[in-house]
């Protein structure tokens, strides 16, 4: 597919990955539909792409509501006259360790609780299902389209994250799925999945002995940068090839 003029919805994309992978596309001509939660950073970003050139337009979304991800995906067709490639990118942490013991006694401290594990879920995997079936939707009428799940190493499963690894898992499988079920009307449906990438998620949201501890062990001895996964959205959108995959890029880190 050829990126420029096409229409582009990228989920959780006021910062961090989603911005840095709208920003890419736009700035080699698609159309970018911004999305998020946040709509005072959805705005901000809105502007910042204006003035940079990029032909752009915000719609708030909780990718977690049936009607937002309805919205979304309609109101991009509706604007630019046809929905192109959706990124299934708005996702959270709510880390944790299924149980805690206590060292001295052994007796149980903690538990990994019900809104901790049902969070993760509505917005990493609910969220994912409910975005790709409404740009789907509009796509299988076209003939033509890409989704791009994103997904995460931790996928294999991580130490944790019972909750996020479910989820992302999940997202591996219904990229396949989807894939297998869709390419009748044209669609691809590749993902990614990012190891350790220097976004507010990673520097802010994960605990810090963690990162450190990763860090060490990351092959290519740093963290990912935004745009290296950027530019692998990039390369999924314009190899016809590539559907059915979910790209690891992680810098050779495994799980
Ligand atoms: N940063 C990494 O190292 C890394 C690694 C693997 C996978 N990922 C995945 O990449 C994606 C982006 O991560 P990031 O690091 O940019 O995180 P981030 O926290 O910087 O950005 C996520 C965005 O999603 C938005 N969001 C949260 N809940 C939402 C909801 N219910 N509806 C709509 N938007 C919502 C947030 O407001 C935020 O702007 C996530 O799916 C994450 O799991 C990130």
């Amino acid at each position: 597919m050829i990126l420029k003029d096409k229409t582009i919805v990228i989920t959780g994309s006021a910062g961090g990955l989603g911005k840095a992978m709208a920003h890419r596309l736009g700035k080699q001509g698609a159309n970018i539909v911004l999305s998020d939660i946040q709509d005072e950073k959805l705005q901000e970003t809105v502007e910042e792409f204006k003035k940079e050139g990029i032909n752009t337009i915000g719609i708030q979304a909780n990718v977690s509501k049936e009607e937002d991800a309805t919205k979304l995906m309609e109101g991009a067709k509706k604007e630019f006259g046809s929905l192109d490639v959706a990124i299934l990118n708005a996702g959270i942490l709510r880390d944790g360790l299924l149980i805690r013991t206590d060292k001295e006694t052994g007796e149980i401290k903690s538990k990994m609780s019900i809104e901790q594990w049902q969070s993760v879920i509505d917005v990493n995997l609910t969220g994912v299902f409910l975005t790709a079936r409404e740009a789907a939707s509009i796509m299988a009428v076209q003939k033509s389209g890409i989704i791009i799940p994103i997904a995460s190493i931790a996928m294999h499963g991580n130490s944790g994250q019972t909750n996020y690894s479910a989820a992302k898992a999940g997202v591996a499988a219904m990229t396949v799925t989807w894939s297998k079920e869709l390419s009748r009307y044209g669609i691809r449906v590749a993902g990614i999945a990012p190891g350790f990438i220097g976004t507010e998620m990673v520097l802010k949201d994960m605990n810090n002995e963690a990162l450190e501890k990763w860090k060490k062990i990351i092959p290519v001895g740093r963290l990912g940068e935004p745009d290296e996964i950027a530019s692998t959205a990039q390369f999924i959108i314009e190899n016809d090839l590539i559907t059915g995959v979910v790209l690891e890029i992680s810098g050779g880190v495994r799980i």
